[in-house]
């Protein structure tokens, strides 16, 4: 046999991992491989099911290999995903990786990225869960049209054998685990929440559900810095966090404060990007014309300003106000270029979250001093 394998291994030491910025063997991206006379084998593994660089990544190998096993030789390259995880939290053991959604202000479309991004994971195959913390607004159970559902309730043996310990089992919807502040709040009874009663409900949601496995939990954070924020970041080691923003200065300016409490030295939790939506208006009816009705590039120049990566811009579109009022994120709708936008976006992020694992510590959960 004129080749073996570590001249397979050897070959595939020249290609990169483009984000990474390292070989795959060294990454240990390559598994099963199996050479003989006739055929060539190997599974490359990549950091997530979203990766955009997927097809790139697998010519790039074919480009290494098949000089040294010649044009005869079969070559058969799996492409699979293992998501990677650094947080091993001891709540929530099988949860690789918490991702906050915040925002400076409402209204902004929090809940539409978090909604659309979390289907858009989702569609590539990854498990995805959302906690819905925004106890001034919950929204996700309309976006997800399943206000009636209500999360089951597991018993437990507690720690003496008289305790029973009670476990949340959070409702699944489109493939997407989900639990809601809306569905323990009283319909009328916002007011009641902003307290420790909706602090406690945070933690019970990381602390007292199972969630199962999960490659990336979403938290729909409230508007602004809140109580919740600190109480999240508090409970759970918290991978990064998205912000969203549209483009004009009012909301600029309060996605900055956003930045700013995230990235305190004693909170700490790194930014894995900006989301510009509303970015501009496109008519139906004149695909190609673009309104920058709230400005243009705020998004971009905040998260230039702030040193983060920028994940991209979602244009105004009425579909995506109607999708999410009936219950049917937009995404859904494939062929759509607001569709496209999002699954760009979610690629992005999921590569994101792969380089910080691979270059950043674990999130310390932050110490309640007293
Ligand atoms: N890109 C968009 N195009 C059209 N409507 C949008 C878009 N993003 C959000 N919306 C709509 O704007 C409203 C506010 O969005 P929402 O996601 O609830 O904001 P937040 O969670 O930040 O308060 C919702 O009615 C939503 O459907
Ligand atoms: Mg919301």
């Amino acid at each position: 046999m004129a080749f073996n394998e570590s001249d397979i291994l050897a070959a595939l030491r020249t290609v990169e991992d483009p984000d990474l910025k390292k070989d795959l063997v060294t990454l240990g991206m390559i598994q099963n491989l199996q050479v003989s006379e006739q055929s060539v084998a190997f599974t490359v593994v990549l950091t997530t099911p979203a990766c955009p660089l997927k097809e790139l990544i697998k010519k790039n190998c074919i480009a290494a290999v098949r000089p040294i096993i010649g044009e005869t030789t079969l070559l058969n390259i799996t492409m699979t995903a293992n998501v990677t995880t650094i947080n091993a939290n001891p709540a929530l053991p099988l949860v690789k990786n918490v991702i906050a959604v915040a925002s400076g202000k409402g209204g902004v479309g929090k809940s539409t990225v978090t909604c659309n991004l979390a289907l858009a994971l989702a569609s590539t195959g990854s498990k995805v869960g959302i906690i819905d913390a925004d106890i001034f607004g919950p929204s996700i159970p309309t976006m997800f049209d399943c206000e009636n559902m209500r999360p089951g309730v597991m018993e437990k043996p507690g720690d003496t054998p008289e305790e029973i310990k009670y476990i949340i089992l959070p409702i699944e919807r489109y493939g997407i685990k989900l639990l809601s502040i809306g569905f323990i709040a009283p319909p009328d009874g916002a007011v009641v929440w902003r307290g420790p009663m909706a602090t406690s409900a945070i933690k019970q949601f990381i602390n007292d559900t199972d969630w199962g496995e999960l490659d990336y939990l979403l938290i729909d954070l409230p508007p602004g810095t809140s109580d919740i924020h600190l109480s999240l970041v508090q409970t759970v080691s918290v991978t990064g966090a998205v912000v969203v923003t549209t483009p004009q200065r009012v909301a600029l300016a309060d996605a900055q404060k956003a930045i700013a409490m995230f990235t305190l030295p004693q909170i700490n939790v790194p930014i894995l990007g900006v989301v510009e939506n509303m970015s501009y208006f496109t008519p139906a009816e004149l695909p190609n014309n673009r309104y920058y009705l709230f400005g243009k590039d705020g998004g971009k120049v905040l998260a230039k300003r702030n040193d983060v990566p920028f994940l991209g811009e979602i244009p105004l579109v009425q579909r995506v106000r109607e999708a999410g009022d009936e219950g049917t994120p937009v995404i859904m709708e494939s062929e759509l270029p607001v569709s496209e936008a999002f699954k760009e976006i979610a690629g992005t992020l999921a590569q994101n979250v792969a380089i910080r694992n691979a270059n950043k510590e674990k999130t310390k959960v932050v110490e309640i001093k007293r």
